[in-house]
């Protein structure tokens, strides 16, 4: 079939529009107020107060597409399947439709020859099976008979239930719906997804979210029943197109040919898997900054250096040298600007951040791999010596390289697996965890964003980094914006766009003035309104892009009809201050370049 990504990614969006769906923006792929994962993995994951309760503003019937972010197999990526960045096209129903028209309409946009028009005897399903926690899923099963559809596995939880997305939250069993592979023949009779895996390709899952899975683990029945569904873009595309990989589709090819042309080499079986690396480690680098990101030493942002990196090290593997990024963003650029906004507006930023971390690897790289060649020539010398091949690098070798040239241990088992070496990185980690609790390092402490749970004392403590948001913005100005947030039961620790220490009166000023709202008892008003008129009224917000065009706006004013704050959230606030208890700045530092950090509690 000829169609392009673009068609897919409209044809779906127009699709579920003619089905009553609004649609979102997507949200931005670092979670805002989930601290328990480091990216968006999938569509659902920013609408997860919605499918636990909280009323959306644009309605019950959601789709959109959504950028996401998976980074556990990024060893594997540039085979034919693993991508670190893929886009998500999902509808949601809350508490709106259910099973029968969720499977109905995805059969339809599949096979309709108005929408993607692919042969229905190429589709096999599965539903699931059942297990302690849920009963098999019949009635699914009945829906796809009803349409002619037959072949269906029943598979267990491993197979057919989704989520929650971190440890806890909305789940449930789902159904999957697979294609055949072989775009010149037919499934033979009896071929199905239980018995002939290898030969289906997953493209779609709808999910219903009927539990909800609780700190204890157990799963309880929700109050909602939801639909949850997601169809990797690039997976639809390549499936449909007869593609041997996603590399060989639109989504990738011209990015491909400029990595090519830069390299000066054509894209074959000994250039292929470093090219595909480049390639799709751009992609994300590419969004990562365009949603604020920039290359670091923890976490998002230590992910963010990392592929750049892994992408830069390709060239050097391929026997080149020198910076090369520069047009291959360009083009990852041109080609997500189409699509996200804030990709185009932040054109110069991405490309600045990328030439400058580029330019810094490439004089610590010559120095780790002079040092790394020296390490393995020992190897051969002593084997020349004794006759005892070493063919592991101890985890003592692996953290002076780390401790004595910053050498990360993922770099050194890299470059030992392409010597066929191995590391001993349980060594290195207990050397690496002394040394941590030797220089009391922070590194390894986990910085997450968000609230750790919705509790009265979390969201009094979300509540108060609205009120000093408005005070840091009042007082230092207006490029000062939240740059993520980590709160919990005890304490807050907010990041804004900052690049001064801030003087001892100012933190005392800042204090009063959240004091001050508290005592003079400060209530949230809640508003629904039009994005743009938000923007007009100057409501505080970052990220606008990410909000959908009905914002909600919480402002918190005494009955006196005194404004203390202003600011766009989709999070809940508590309704009154005046029982806050007395807030407390402890700490007061920088986080990153441009960032600082405030660790504050409130005292009862
Ligand atoms: N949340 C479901 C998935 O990611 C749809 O597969």
């Amino acid at each position: 079939m000829q169609i392009s990504s673009q068609e897919i990614r409209q044809k779906y969006i127009d699709f579920f529009t003619s089905k009553k769906h609004a649609i979102i923006p997507s949200a931005s792929v670092v979670p805002e107020n989930d601290p328990t994962v480091l990216f968006n993995t999938a569509g659902m994951q920013p609408l997860v107060p919605y499918l636990l309760g909280e009323k959306h503003p644009l309605g019950t019937r959601l789709a959109d597409y959504q950028k996401c972010i998976r980074t556990n197999d990024i060893e594997d990526v540039g085979d034919n399947t693993h991508l670190t960045f893929f886009e998500m096209l999902g509808n949601w129903s809350l508490w709106d439709y259910f099973k029968k028209e969720s499977i109905a309409w995805s059969y339809e946009f599949l096979t309709s020859k108005e929408w993607l028009g692919i042969d229905a005897k190429k589709i096999a399903v599965t539903v699931f099976e059942w297990d302690e926690n849920a009963p098999r899923d019949d009635e699914s099963a009945e829906i796809w008979k009803s349409m002619w559809v037959h072949n269906i596995s029943y598979l267990g939880k491993k197979d057919n239930w989704w989520g929650p997305a971190g440890a806890t939250g909305p789940c449930g069993p789902d159904t999957e719906i697979f294609y055949w592979v072989w775009e010149s023949e037919f499934p033979p009779a009896g071929s199905t997804v239980w018995n002939d895996e290898k030969n289906w390709m997953e493209i779609w899952n709808n999910v219903f979210m009927e539990y909800v899975k609780d700190e204890h683990g157990n799963f309880n029945k929700a109050q909602m029943q939801n639909v949850d569904t997601g169809m990797g873009l690039e997976r639809i595309t390549r499936t449909l197109v007869w593609a041997p990989s996603v590399y060989e589709t639109d989504i990738f090819s011209d990015i491909i040919d400029v990595i090519c042309a830069t390299l000066g080499v054509s894209y074959n079986e000994n250039t292929k898997n470093a090219v595909r690396i480049i390639a799709d480690h751009s992609r994300t680098a590419t969004i990562m900054i365009s949603d604020g990101i920039t290359p670091s030493n923890m976490d998002q942002w230590y992910i963010l250096r990392r592929l750049l990196r892994r992408a830069i090290r390709q060239w050097y593997k391929l026997g080149f040298s020198g910076q090369f990024l520069t047009p291959v963003i360009a083009k990852v650029i041109e080609k997500f600007s189409w699509v996200y906004e804030n990709v185009a507006q932040k054109k110069d930023i991405i490309l600045e951040e990328i030439d400058r971390e580029e330019k810094q690897f490439l004089q610590t790289l010559e120095k780790w791999l002079k040092e790394f060649d020296k390490l393995v020539g020992g190897f051969q010398i002593a084997f020349e010596r004794t006759g005892q091949k070493i063919d592991t690098i101890s985890g003592e070798k692996a953290f002076k390289l780390y401790d004595t040239f910053g050498f990360p241990i993922e770099m050194t088992v890299e470059l030992a697996t392409e010597k066929w070496l191995k590391v001993d990185v349980e060594w290195f980690n207990e050397a690496f965890k002394k040394h941590q609790e030797l220089s009391r390092a922070g590194a390894a402490q986990k910085f997450a964003w968000g609230l750790a749970d919705h509790s009265d004392d979390t969201t009094a403590l979300h509540s108060a980094t609205h009120l000093m948001l408005a005070w840091l913005r009042k007082v230092l100005g207006n490029h000062v914006h939240q740059a993520g947030s980590n709160i919990t039961a005890e304490r807050l620790r907010f990041d804004f766009t900052h690049d001064e220490k801030l003087t001892p009166e100012q933190i005392k000023e800042i204090e009063n003035y959240v004091n001050d709202a508290i005592s003079k008892n400060a209530k949230m008003i809640l508003e629904e309104m039009d994005k743009n008129i938000a923007k007009d009224n100057w409501v505080e917000g970052s990220f606008w892009e990410k909000y959908p065009e009905i914002v909600k706006v919480y402002t918190f004013k005494t009955d006196a009809g005194e404004i203390f704050s202003r600011e766009l959230c989709g999070w809940p606030h508590i309704e009154e201050t005046g029982k806050m208890g007395t807030f407390k700045i402890q700490k007061e530092e920088a986080s990153s370049r441009g960032v600082r950090r405030i660790k504050a509690i409130l005292v009862k």
